[in-house]
């Protein structure tokens, strides 16, 4: 679960107020949008979920965890509840589909035959069966993408926070991958989706939070982006 209290978020560098008194709760097993236009905050959201940033102010707890005042030596234990895919999939490029999926259940020392048996089931789920041997370089963007979210589930997250996922899909990858994560969240785990793609969104009818210049614009279960 998500408990945001009045964040706020400044980039000392750039000046910047990327985030203003944003509040709101995702329980476990929800399904979020996370929507508004590029530079409204979207990145920063995900960032202060995942660690990466800490709040100017106000409250971040993700999983139990106070995201605020977490020690560094903790981030590894808050970050094994939480499951990541990047825009950019951020794949190692000289390890094939399978080492790929693998490497994430043996960074946390997760026992062979548990990995022998876990990362197929994984691969199938995503629909990559059969494509194990072939590096990154050798799988279209989809695929890519696949990968990412086979990795991303592969230790059983609580919860999985993607940025943009569909970022270079096209409109019929888009809604496979999404319907993916649609099952992903009806096997029990919390899914949260960082977009600014209104189609996309509004084919769904799900949770949307808005926000717009670091400010929360909407919150809603009508699942409308305009
Ligand atoms: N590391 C950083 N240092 C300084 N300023 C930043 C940093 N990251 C983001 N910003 C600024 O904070 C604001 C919010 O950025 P953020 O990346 O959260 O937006 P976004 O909604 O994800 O945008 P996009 O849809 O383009 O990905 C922007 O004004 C941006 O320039
Ligand atoms: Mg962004």
């Amino acid at each position: 679960m998500v408990v945001m209290e009045n964040v706020r978020k400044v980039y000392e560098s750039s000046n910047t107020v990327a985030l203003e008194n944003v509040s709101f709760t995702i329980n476990d097993g929800e399904f979020v949008f996370l929507v508004g236009p590029s530079g409204s905050g979207k990145t920063t959201l995900m960032k202060l979920i995942t660690g990466e940033v800490r709040p100017t102010a106000g409250t971040v707890i993700v999983n139990d965890f106070n995201m605020g005042a977490i020690k560094r030596r903790k981030l590894p234990k808050m970050r094994r509840t939480l499951g990541v895919v990047f825009q950019d999939y951020r794949l190692i490029e000289n390890m094939n589909v399978y080492d790929n999926v693998a490497f994430a259940m043996r960074v946390v020392g997760a026992p062979n035959s548990e990995i022998r048996k876990r990362v197929p089931y994984m691969l199938e789920l995503v629909g990559l069966e059969g494509r194990e041997k072939r590096m990154p370089t050798e799988l279209s963007g989809g695929e890519q993408q696949r990968v990412a979210i086979a990795r991303a589930l592969v230790n059983s997250p609580r919860m999985i926070v993607a940025d943009e996922p569909t970022g270079n899909l096209d409109p019929v990858r888009s809604l496979e991958l999404m319907l993916l994560l649609e099952k992903i969240n009806e096997m029990g785990t919390t899914v949260v989706v960082v977009t600014h793609e209104k189609e996309l969104v509004n084919a769904f009818s799900k949770r949307v939070i808005k926000i717009d210049s670091g400010k929360m614009i909407g919150d809603g279960m009508d699942g409308y982006y305009e």
